[in-house]
């Protein structure tokens, strides 16, 4: 196994068996994946303060009735078109819509267009989801 590394950590039991408990309720098959996980997690947590390009996946929920709502989040989206990779609309029943925005660039940059999205006017909920582009991250 050239490249892995095994490390001893010590912890306190209720402490390990708790974590063990979670592991096993969200499916994991080993401990060493979950701590794998949540490493990865916190480096890409801290990339996106290094002022990296990153990705980030931003989910709208809107009425599609409140006047003018659809031609905002349509024209900010072309005002940040350049960072838009991929947008998908699913009409969720007679007045709401979700919009999920796969947007690639600089972490600031991201975190600006998902700011104006979520806050405009009518957004009933918005969230960003902050990922990587995976490189460098193995
Ligand atoms: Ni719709």
């Amino acid at each position: 196994m050239k490249g892995i590394v095994r490390f001893g950590v010590s912890m306190d039991q209720a402490l390990l068996s708790a974590f063990d408990k979670v592991l096993s309720k969200k499916g994991y098959k080993n401990r060493s994946e979950g701590i794998r996980d949540l490493i990865r997690d916190k480096l890409v947590e801290e990339r996106w303060e290094e002022e990296r390009e990153a990705v980030g996946v931003i989910t709208l929920v809107y009425d599609h009735e409140v006047r003018a709502l659809p031609e905002i989040l349509t024209d900010l989206q072309h005002r940040f078109h350049t960072a838009m990779v991929s947008t998908l609309h699913v009409h969720l029943d007679e007045h709401n819509c979700l919009e999920v925005l796969v947007v690639r660039g600089m972490a600031r940059k991201i975190r600006r267009i998902a700011d104006r999205l979520i806050s405009t006017k009518g957004v009933k909920h918005g969230k960003l989801t902050m990922t990587t582009t995976g490189r460098g991250l193995s």
